[in-house]
């Protein structure tokens, strides 16, 4: 079962370590695989703009590579909630298709939103839509 306050949690202690020297947005994610682990993650940004990386998928990376495959829920948190960004949405839906995600706004933590990737990116392309070899 999701611990919804402790992924909370999560989520902005990571966002506390994102960073974003550029942007200076910060956004912190927290995944809890079904077996009730918390992996955590911050966007990392670059001088070479283009090769920062958002919360979303540092923490889904990181999961990945610890050997976690399963994901019942993903918190994000950043000043206003944001939603993830178009190549977040699609690592979301080829590796963390069935996590409910939770959009956080850090000044009114208590109050997430709700919602998923079937709403965030309907009609996903994924690995089934690619012809097996
Ligand atoms: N960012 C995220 O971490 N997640 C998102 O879904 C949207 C954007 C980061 C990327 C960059 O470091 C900063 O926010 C501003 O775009």
């Amino acid at each position: 079962m999701t611990d919804y306050s402790k992924l909370i949690t999560a989520a902005l202690e990571a966002r506390q370590r994102a960073v974003a020297p550029y942007s200076k947005f910060q956004v912190g994610a927290a995944l809890q695989t079904t077996d009730g682990k918390i992996i955590s993650g911050a966007n990392v940004e670059s001088a070479s703009y283009g090769l920062s990386c958002c919360a979303e998928r540092v923490a889904i990376f990181k999961a990945l590579t610890e050997g976690e495959q399963s994901f019942s829920a993903l918190a994000v948190a950043s000043a206003g909630g944001a939603a993830p960004c178009g190549a977040c949405r699609q690592i979301i839906a080829e590796y963390a298709r069935e996590a409910e995600i939770m959009l956080i706004d850090a000044a009114d933590a208590k109050n997430p939103v709700f919602t998923s990737i079937d709403k965030l990116l309907p009609d996903a392309f994924t690995g089934d839509d690619l012809p097996t070899v």
